[in-house]
C-alpha cells in the first residue's frame, strides 16, 4: 500500500526513448508485447481499435503504467487488480475492495501519467502544448472564462498555448478528480490566482480542490488535483518509469524524486 496521506504521480515519456546510458533508442513500430501483456482483454481491445500507432502507444503505456503502480501499491501482480467504471465512466478499483486507494490516468501524444492517492479522489491531466492550431474559438470558449480568454489576446503563439493549457489541464484534472469529466461545465471550475487550488461552483456542488503543476518534458504540461485535506504544505511524490528499447521495451522504475 502507498503510505497513508500520500499522493503519487508517475509518468512515462514516449518521445525520446533512451537506453540505460541515455543514448536515444528507436521508437517501437508496434505496441511492445511486454506492455500488452499487462493489459486486461478490454484494455487490449480498446488499444487495438485506435488507428494511429502514437495513440496506441500512449494508451498502452498509460494502462500498463497504471497496472504496474497499482500492483506495486497493493503488493499484487499487475494483472490482479480488477478495474471497472463508475456511473460517470471514471475508472475505479472493483477488487480488491476496501483499499482506500484512488487513482486516475491520462495519456496524450508522447506521454502517459498515472496518479495514486490514499487521501481521497485524485485527477490527472497531461497534454502536449505544441499544437497551437488546435486552439480554436469554440475550445477557448468551452475551457476559459471570458476574462481568461481576453488575456490571450496579443500573446505569441507559444505564450497563448502555455496560458491555455495551464487552465485546461488544471480544469480537466479537477473535473476528473470530481469524476464528472467533460460533463462538468469547465467554466464552473474557478481557478485560484496563485494556481494552487480550484473551486467547483456548479452545478449543485461547491467543492475545493488542491492543484499541482509539473512539466514532465519540454512539450508536456501536467496538472494534478487532489483532496484539500492533503496536508497544508505537503507535496505529492513524483515517480517516473523509463522504457529500455534493447530489452523488449521493458518498463523500468527509474526515478523517484520530490515534486519539483
Ligand atoms: C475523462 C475525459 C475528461 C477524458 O479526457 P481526455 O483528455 O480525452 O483524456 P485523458 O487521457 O486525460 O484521460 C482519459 C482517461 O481518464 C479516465 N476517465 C474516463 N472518464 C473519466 C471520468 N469521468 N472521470 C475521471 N477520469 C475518467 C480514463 O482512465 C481515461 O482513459 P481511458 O479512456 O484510456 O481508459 C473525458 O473523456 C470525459 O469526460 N469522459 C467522461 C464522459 C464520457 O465520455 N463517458 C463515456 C462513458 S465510458
Amino acid at each position: 500500500m502507498i503510505p497513508a496521506g500520500t499522493i503519487e504521480v508517475w509518468t512515462i515519456g514516449l518521445d525520446g526513448l533512451s537506453e540505460d546510458g541515455g543514448r536515444a533508442g528507436p521508437a517501437p513500430d508496434a505496441v511492445p508485447r511486454a506492455w500488452i501483456a499487462l493489459l486486461d482483454p478490454d484494455e487490449t481491445e480498446r488499444c487495438c481499435r485506435l488507428r494511429r500507432l502514437r495513440d496506441r502507444l500512449a494508451f498502452a503505456a498509460a494502462h500498463a503504467l497504471l497496472r504496474l503502480v497499482l500492483g506495486k501499491a497493493l503488493n499484487l501482480p499487475p494483472a490482479a487488480p480488477v478495474l471497472t467504471r463508475d456511473r460517470n465512466g471514471k475508472p475505479v478499483l472493483a477488487a480488491p475492495t476496501g483499499t482506500g486507494l484512488h487513482f486516475n490516468l491520462s495519456h496524450t501524444d508522447g506521454m502517459a501519467a498515472a496518479a495514486l492517492s490514499s487521501v481521497g479522489p485524485v485527477g490527472v491531466d497531461v497534454e502536449a502544448v505544441d499544437r497551437p492550431g488546435d486552439l480554436d474559438d469554440a475550445l477557448i470558449a468551452f475551457a476559459l472564462t471570458p476574462s481568461e480568454a481576453s488575456a490571450l489576446t496579443g500573446l505569441s503563439e507559444t505564450a497563448r498555448a502555455e496560458a491555455f493549457f495551464a487552465a485546461w489541464t488544471a480544469r480537466e484534472a479537477v473535473a476528473k478528480a470530481d469524476g464528472r469529466g467533460l460533463s462538468l461545465p469547465f467554466t464552473s471550475i474557478s481557478l485560484d490566482r496563485d494556481g494552487r487550488g480550484a473551486t467547483i461552483t456548479a452545478p449543485a456542488t461547491v467543492r475545493r480542490w488542491r492543484l499541482w503543476r509539473h512539466h514532465p518534458s519540454a512539450r508536456h504540461r501536467l496538472a494534478l488535483a487532489g483532496a484539500e485535506t492533503f496536508g497544508p504544505g505537503a507535496e505529492p511524490a513524483l515517480g517516473a518509469l523509463t522504457i529500455t528499447p534493447r530489452d523488449g521495451y521493458a518498463l523500468t522504475l527509474k526515478r523517484w524524486s520530490p515534486w519539483p
